[in-house]
């Protein structure tokens, strides 16, 4: 997006303000979908990454489903017009409720519950029983890779040993025998998800190779209708990303084929690929602060809004938004937030910073990931599309946090 539209976008709205181009993720959903070409396959939005109604319906529309990891995000996907059928629900420690709400939406149930321990199996079948429902699931594995192959930061690694996440292959049997005691259970398919953020298409093949050896097995005994490759294609922050989407695809596809798997269709998990580089997180420079050589440019926006780089020393490129940069002094930015970690690095922003500023590839696990710490307000969001805005949300104001830390007063 260009700056004068940034500006102009966050005109109404103030800043700090979410600004997302709905075109450009219409677009990647579209690149996405051709990339299967005529292989029978489903693509799961992970609405973690932006569960902003207008980015969930734009992605729906292209004919994408919903990979959702609580009852909340079941609802608002089922808002956002996506059939129950269409959607899968992961999550280590789902509620009694949040499983009901899976088992009962639509006419027949969500696509399928992601089974992430045998011991979830029991009670997913008791909520099934007394619901007097039989209820679809899938069983996410651990694929097992190691750590060190998964190569992106050790907190958004999930296929590996030592990971909370999904039945290790050396349960899987036992997963098998407590689901033949489960007469309300189907399983329909076989789930792995090996992390996020993947700038090759290696550790996402890797992760796909175990979950495709280990569909081979269970087909010899049982009937499946899906292998679910997850998520975590990722996006050039600056320094890169080599594989496409597509790429991603591609190799999976190319995998499921080697295993001979044609039969099964291919699910994917997709949140950041789909709206992380079609989102700007823009904010205002409240002032400059010099000592000696140390520059500070200190912004109204901070690790409350985004958290991404107190959390994984992530960067986000930063620009002017309103202005031309005069030169590329360097000037470390930060946040509002009294933390020393609320810090977005050091950027190019030239000689007298002011102004509008941009923070790059904010669409994913950015609004998501946001709170109100420091009593600060929850950022605007604004949708752009055809260059204009279609719609936005206000900022949260002061009084509403007030009133809700008062809200518990005797
Ligand atoms: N499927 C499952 C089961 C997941 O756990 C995730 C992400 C996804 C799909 C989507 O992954 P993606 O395609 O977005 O990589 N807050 C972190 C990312 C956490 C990802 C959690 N799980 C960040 O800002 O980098």
């Amino acid at each position: 997006m260009n700056p004068i539209l940034l500006a102009e976008a966050v005109k109404s709205v103030g800043t700090p303000a979410y600004v997302y181009d709905l075109d450009a993720i219409r677009d990647g959903v579209r690149a996405l979908k051709a990339a299967f070409g005529t292989e029978r396959h489903h693509i799961a939005y992970a609405v973690k990454a932006n569960s902003a109604a207008e980015i969930v319906r734009t992605i729906a529309r292209e004919g994408a489903g919903a990979d959702v990891v609580s009852g909340a995000e079941l609802g608002l996907s089922l808002a956002c017009g996506i059939a129950a059928e269409r959607i899968v629900y992961s999550g280590v420690a789902k509620r009694d409720d949040e499983l009901d709400r899976a088992i009962s939406s639509g006419t027949d149930g969500i696509g399928a519950i992601q089974v992430e321990s045998v011991e979830e199996i029991a009670r997913i079948e008791a909520r099934a029983a007394f619901m007097g429902w039989k209820a679809r699931v899938s069983l996410r594995i651990n694929p097992g890779v190691e750590l060190e192959d998964l190569s992106t930061h050790a907190h958004i690694a999930t296929g590996h040993d030592e990971a909370k996440f999904g039945v290790p292959i050396t349960d899987v049997s036992r997963a098998l025998a407590a689901l033949s005691r489960a007469p309300h259970l189907v399983l329909v398919g076989l789930t792995a998800h090996g992390g996020s953020q993947f700038t090759t298409t290696a550790p996402y093949v890797a992760s796909a190779k175990a979950l495709f050896a280990l569909a081979r097995e269970v087909l010899k005994t049982h009937k499946l209708d899906y292998v679910d490759a997850g998520g975590g294609f990722g996006i050039d922050y600056g320094d890169g990303c080599e594989a496409t989407p597509a790429d991603f695809v591609r190799a999976a596809l190319e995998e499921k084929k080697a295993h001979g798997l044609d039969a099964l269709a291919l699910y994917v998990e997709p949140g950041r690929a789909l709206v992380g580089s079609h989102g700007v997180l823009v904010g205002r420079i409240i002032q400059q602060k010099v000592v000696s050589d140390r520059r500070w440019v200190m912004l109204d926006t901070g690790m409350n809004d985004l958290m991404r780089p107190a959390l994984y020393g992530a960067k986000h490129r930063i620009e002017l938004a309103d202005r031309a940069h005069q030169g590329d002094r360097a000037w470390r930015v930060v946040g509002p937030v009294c933390e020393s970690s609320d810090d977005f690095g050091e950027h190019a922003l030239g000689e007298n910073p002011e102004g509008l500023v941009a923070i790059r590839d904010a669409g994913a696990y950015g609004y998501s990931m946001a709170s109100r710490y420091n009593g600060r307000a929850l950022p605007a969001e604004v949708f752009v599309s055809e260059g204009k805005v279609i719609a936005a949300r206000a900022r949260d104001d002061d009084e509403a946090w007030i009133k809700d830390r008062l809200a518990a007063g005797r």
